[in-house]
């Protein structure tokens, strides 16, 4: 890898470009995101000259579809979650250099160049051809407009451009009996034109390309593998829709992009953007012109034919630009056994979780359970087990143990090293060769291993830390316990630079505590292996880096999911929640009342709960609700709000909660609690 690296003057990583119609969920982060952020910031500590672009991806029928069920226009969908997504990200600690968006001006300039330019070329297919039409909602059906059974496994529920239980990329003509998306209709066939790209034309070039690429990750060689040998067939580039980058043709008018023609173009449009905020407008070149680039694009697997297949196609046929060097496509991550699923909310939602705990332990639990060559399953228990059993008992432990006993018996001053013995010169041995080993891992994109191998450290150090005794050595060789500590100290320092990529918030907290006089972006990963301490300094103040994850803070997110846990029939056709008949007198069991809030305030340390007290007749009660985050505890005050009354008791961050109150939320995550049209008695039944 360091032969490779040699090469390449520069890297420019990227990771898919999420489509900007919803929040971002675990499944995004552990295939395209986290793993690229570990690389990109592995190779900022390598020194090396690294780009990492990402965006919105604001065009396409995901986004007007999410628009059409919330009764919105597609822009505003678009800028609701582009924000959004980009608040989530930075504090899950994604470190983009430049997160862009299609809707921008220069993105639709540059795909427009890019499209003239291939079809000044001639490289296009004009076609016209009958294609699938709804005639009650009086448009074509394009892509995810239509669904049916898929051509090659024959799964129910395929989309009109992808299957999503095979992975095949489909034309919406291939499904066998189709049925539209929007109105449930069988669609009728109607004429048009469209421009394809003869993705046929270019399978030998493509396959040479291909060839030399014997480092790429299996489960992405075999799938690229396979749609060579079925033979490559015309795409169309164009649609028949709104809402897109218009085809830059005088001919083509009301026609727009195809989404996955416009989108990777994305990455190109968002460098430059990037360029021109940095004051060199042409800065974008030497990222995508010169063959001493290296691309990297990190997606989850449903995206390898456009990155592997199609992208290249676009840009060997263009000319001019490079070519990705490698496209270490992610498997997916289920979720407690299940298949996650967006539209029936089994998903664990980023900014949910981050309103409840903080950013490392997730990176760490999707960095050491990534679904990097098959499938991984997310678990609540797994993850409070990580975090506890490793984060916080072994390198926690560690710096803890270190730090506490170096300002109990060292007045929290480096001690001196005096001379080694044999487990000194080992642990030495194994800090020296730390940052190679783990790094080695992560050129390599195993970042499983990579996880393992830095929490293997820390473990190694816990050893050497118990075989030195300090306790003991502190009564009978002072000098020998200055020694050992000074190593540990060493240890903290080495895994410092080591859990940067994968623990950023971490990483900087135990380098403020060390106290060292460089900034820890500025400690390059080769030096992590050496002594940075100086004897006799002086360290900051200890903190604890993980605390514990109680039972109590991870059962509610299990209950929560198993009310959402997939039944195992196929997904309705229009994307709505299924919803279980029950028997009126199933409903007489819930006993629904009107409750006058008398008092209101904040939870402390929960972001999103308030702690009420309510009136129900002549009692009165106290209820928590997850509702923080959208009222203001006076704005409730005198409200009448309609609660479930008969609810076990529930403990909710050690606060008892006798009721529930009632609300509503959207898709955009808009809420609004349920109040009442005129005043009542409270106490009232709610019928
Ligand atoms: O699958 C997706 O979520 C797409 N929005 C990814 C696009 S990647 C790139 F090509 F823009
Ligand atoms: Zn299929």
């Amino acid at each position: 890898m360091e032969q490779k690296m040699k090469k390449y003057q520069r890297i420019l990583v990227t990771s898919a470009l999420p489509y900007a119609n919803g929040p971002i969920h675990l499944g995004h982060l552990a295939g395209a995101y986290l793993p690229a952020d570990v690389y990109v910031r592995y190779q900022r500590k390598k020194k090396r000259d690294v780009l990492y672009i990402c965006g919105s991806d604001e065009h396409g029928v995901p986004i007007t579809i999410a628009a059409e069920k919330q009764k919105k226009s597609p822009q505003e969908i678009v800028d609701f979650f582009h924000f959004r997504n980009i608040k989530a990200f930075r504090a899950f600690g994604m470190s983009f250099d430049y997160y862009g968006r299609t809707s921008s001006a220069t993105h639709h300039q540059t795909s427009q160049d890019f499209f003239r330019v291939l079809s000044a070329k001639g490289i296009f297919r004009k076609k016209t051809e009958e294609q699938l039409f709804d005639r009650k909602a009086n448009m074509f059906l394009p892509d995810r407009y239509v669904r049916g059974i898929c051509p090659i496994c024959h799964q129910d529920g395929a989309y009109g451009d992808q299957c999503e239980k095979c992975g095949s990329s489909l034309s919406a003509a291939d499904l066998q009996e189709p049925r539209s998306a929007l109105t449930g209709e069988v669609p009728i066939l109607r004429k048009t034109t469209h421009w394809y790209l003869p993705l046929g034309e270019w399978q030998e070039q493509l396959q040479s390309w291909l060839a030399e690429k014997t480092d790429w990750k299996t489960n992405v060689a075999g799938q690229v593998k396979s749609w060579l040998q079925a033979g490559l067939t015309d795409r169309a580039v164009t649609r028949d829709l709104s809402w897109g980058v218009p085809v830059p043709l005088d001919e083509a008018a009301g026609k727009v992009l195809y989404v996955w023609f416009d989108a990777p173009i994305g990455y190109i449009s968002a460098t430059q953007e990037w360029a021109q905020e940095k004051g060199d407008p042409a800065l974008w070149k030497k990222y995508w012109q010169d063959p001493e680039t290296r691309m990297i694009h990190f997606i989850g697997k449903d995206n390898i034919v456009f990155h592997c297949i199609m992208f290249p196609v676009m840009l060997m046929a263009h000319g001019g630009y490079i070519l990705p060097d490698n496209v270490p496509a992610n498997e997916f991550l289920n979720l407690e056994g299940e298949k996650l699923s967006t539209s029936r909310n089994y998903a664990v939602w980023l900014e949910d979780y981050l309103a409840r705990f903080s950013p490392d332990p997730l990176r760490y639990y999707l960095a050491i359970n990534a679904p990097e060559t098959k499938d991984a399953d997310f678990t609540w228990k797994e993850f409070q087990q990580r975090s506890n059993g490793e984060l916080a008992d072994i390198l926690g432990n560690l710096v803890n143990r270190t730090l506490t006993f170096t300002a109990k018996f060292f007045a929290n001053r480096v001690p001196p090293r005096a001379a080694l013995d044999e487990l000194d010169r080992r642990m030495l041995a194994v800090l020296a060769a730390a940052p190679q080993q783990v790094g080695d891992l992560l050129e390599n994109f195993e970042l499983r291993k990579a996880a393992a191998a830095m929490m293997d450290v820390a473990r190694e150090a816990n050893k050497y830390f118990n075989d030195q005794e300090p306790w003991q050595t502190v009564k009978s060789d002072r000098h020998k316990c200055g020694t050992t500590l000074n190593i540990c100290l060493h240890a903290l320092q080495t895994l410092a630079i080591l859990i940067e990529p994968i623990l950023p918030f971490s990483a900087h907290k135990l380098w403020k505590i060390l106290a060292l006089p460089n900034d820890l972006a500025d400690a390059g990963w080769d030096e992590a292996g050496q002594s940075l301490l100086v004897e006799g300094q002086s360290l900051g103040e200890a903190e604890i880096l993980f605390r514990k994850i109680e039972d109590e803070e991870i059962q509610p997110e299990i209950d929560r999911l198993r009310l959402s846990s997939p039944n195992k029939q196929s997904a309705p056709i229009v994307e709505e929640k299924k919803i279980e008949k029950i028997a009126i007198d199933e409903f007489g069991k819930i006993e629904l009342r009107v409750a006058q809030v008398v008092a209101a305030e904040k939870v402390e340390k929960a972001n999103k709960l308030l702690k009420l007290t309510i009136k129900l007749g002549e009692e009165e009660r106290q209820i928590v609700a997850g509702i923080a985050e959208h009222y203001a505890p006076q704005d409730l005050i005198d409200k009448q709000i309609v609660i479930v009354a008969n609810l076990q008791p529930a403990t909710i961050r050690g606060i008892e909660s006798n009721g529930m109150l009632l609300a509503a939320q959207d898709e955009t995550g808009s809420l609004s609690i349920l109040t009442l049209d005129r005043p009542l008695q409270c106490g009232a039944k709610v019928r």
